[in-house]
């Protein structure tokens, strides 16, 4: 894969939407080029649009400052989202094989036979995720195609979200000049597994839990392949309303005391959305030695709120089944100093918090927190679902973008890409 191809990629998150964009290199990496984060201010709540124009206008801000740092303009990108009602089920799926070969064709069969089975519209699917497959006596197959036998067996993970929800995600990043395919709608928690976890860590066992603002995504891995997904509708934000309400202060105050409480000396220090506005602590929410006493109570009682509803989401996902790598915490909330050892006392198995640095180069810095996993993860589906044809290949700022996509009569008459009108618009306003 040439390192000029350019992946990009949108994080919706609840309290702030992350562009970025990279490129993917030979060893599994990606040099990331550009980064742009912007407050999601009100438009998100719990992972879910309830302010188009907000969003909107958070897409647009963090796209600009993304493109801008990497010289490109973006165009398609995939979206990491994590709100809504998700369901994810398992569905066993046969086919009859009458001794010939297994193709490419037979997959597609079943994944969409899975897809009818479990009664899902095109506008409510997420994911139609292939778990393993048996061909006759012999289970455990994890690539079919080529082999021979009678019948084929599939066991298929579909994930389906609330149409209404996607189609406002859909929508809003569409009305920010970019383009989002089908299928490049991702759930966030999966994005950030992809940018946690190994494959072994698939294979012995794991559960990613990543906890942003609005929303604490799960995903559980057991024998290599996705065995459930879960969501809790609750997430940092909460933790920072409780502390606002306790000690009576505002939500912005209660934000910065918390983040200070509980920074990690030695440790780089998050990366606020570039538009989020510095407040200064009022004498109410002075740190003294007892008022941080107080600040990490509320705040640790939420905490242990939202792992008491992971466990028994876990517990009911996993049946029983021993996780040997335990739990990998991801998220802004994973960057509290403590959090290892408070979520030991409530798993009881091995917690660790993924950092997706390993997986970048390039704007390193400012990718490598917890909280950037998703959208690294993000970049990983891009490389992996679009085809090269459809990638676009970074450009000198000094020549004019044009679309990696033939030109079309029809699109001929609707003028340039949304893409193009973007970096036209962006290129007004340097
Ligand atoms: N040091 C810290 N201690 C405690 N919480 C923190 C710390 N740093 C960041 N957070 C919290 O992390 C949350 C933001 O995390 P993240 O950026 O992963 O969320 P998001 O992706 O915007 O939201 P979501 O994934 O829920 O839609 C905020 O609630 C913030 O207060
Ligand atoms: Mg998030």
């Amino acid at each position: 894969m040439s390192d000029q191809q350019v992946f990009a990629a949108i994080d919706l998150g609840s309290t702030k939407v992350c562009a970025l964009v990279g490129h993917a290199l030979e060893d599994d990496r990606f040099e990331i080029v550009g980064i742009g984060t912007a407050s999601t201010h009100h438009g998100i709540r719990n992972g879910t649009i309830v302010d188009v124009q907000q969003t909107v206008a958070a897409i647009r801000k963090a796209v600009e400052i993304a493109g801008r740092k990497a010289s490109h303009p973006l165009t398609r990108v995939v979206v990491g989202f994590a709100g809504g009602e998700i369901e994810g089920q398992d569905q066993r799926v046969m086919i009859a094989l009458k001794d010939r070969e297994v193709q490419e064709s037979d997959i597609e069969r079943i994944l969409q036979e899975s897809r009818t089975m479990m009664g899902c519209s095109s506008s409510e699917l997420l994911h139609t995720i292939p778990k393993s497959y048996r061909i006759d006596e012999q289970g455990g197959i994890l690539n079919p195609v080529g082999m021979v036998g009678a019948r084929l067996e599939a066991q298929v993970h579909v994930i389906r979200g609330s149409d209404m929800v996607l189609a406002n995600l859909k929508r809003s990043v569409e009305r920010a000049g970019l383009t989002v395919r089908e299928g490049d709608l991702i759930l966030q928690p999966l994005a950030s597994a992809r940018a946690v976890l190994t494959e072994d860590d698939k294979e012995l066992g794991v559960c990613v839990v990543d906890i942003g603002g609005g929303t604490t995504g799960m995903v559980v891995f057991q024998n290599g392949a996705l065995s459930g997904v879960g969501v809790v509708h609750m997430g940092g934000s909460a933790m920072t309303k409780d502390l606002a309400a306790v000690l009576r202060i505002s939500q912005a105050e209660a934000e910065r005391l918390k983040r200070e409480v509980f920074s990690t000396p030695g440790h780089s220090e998050p990366v606020v959305p570039e538009d989020e506005e510095a407040v200064p602590l009022s004498d109410e929410a002075m740190t003294g030695a007892g008022r941080r006493v107080q600040v990490r109570e509320v705040v640790e009682a939420r905490l242990e709120e939202i792992l008491r509803k992971v466990k028994a989401d876990l517990d009911r996902l996993r049946q029983g089944a021993y996780l040997a790598r335990g739990v990998v915490l991801t998220g802004g909330v994973a960057r509290m100093p403590n959090i290892v050892s408070f979520a030991e006392k409530i798993f009881d198995m091995p917690i660790s918090v993924g950092h997706p640095g390993d997986r970048v180069q390039g704007l390193v810095d400012q990718t490598s927190g917890p909280e950037f996993a998703s959208a690294v993860g993000l970049l990983y589906f891009a490389r992996d679902q679009w085809s090269p044809a459809d990638v676009p290949v970074r450009e000198p700022v000094a020549s004019a973008p044009v679309s990696q996509e033939p030109v079309t009569k029809e699109k001929e008459r609707e003028g340039p890409p949304a893409g193009v009108r973007l970096w036209n618009w962006l290129r007004e306003i340097i």
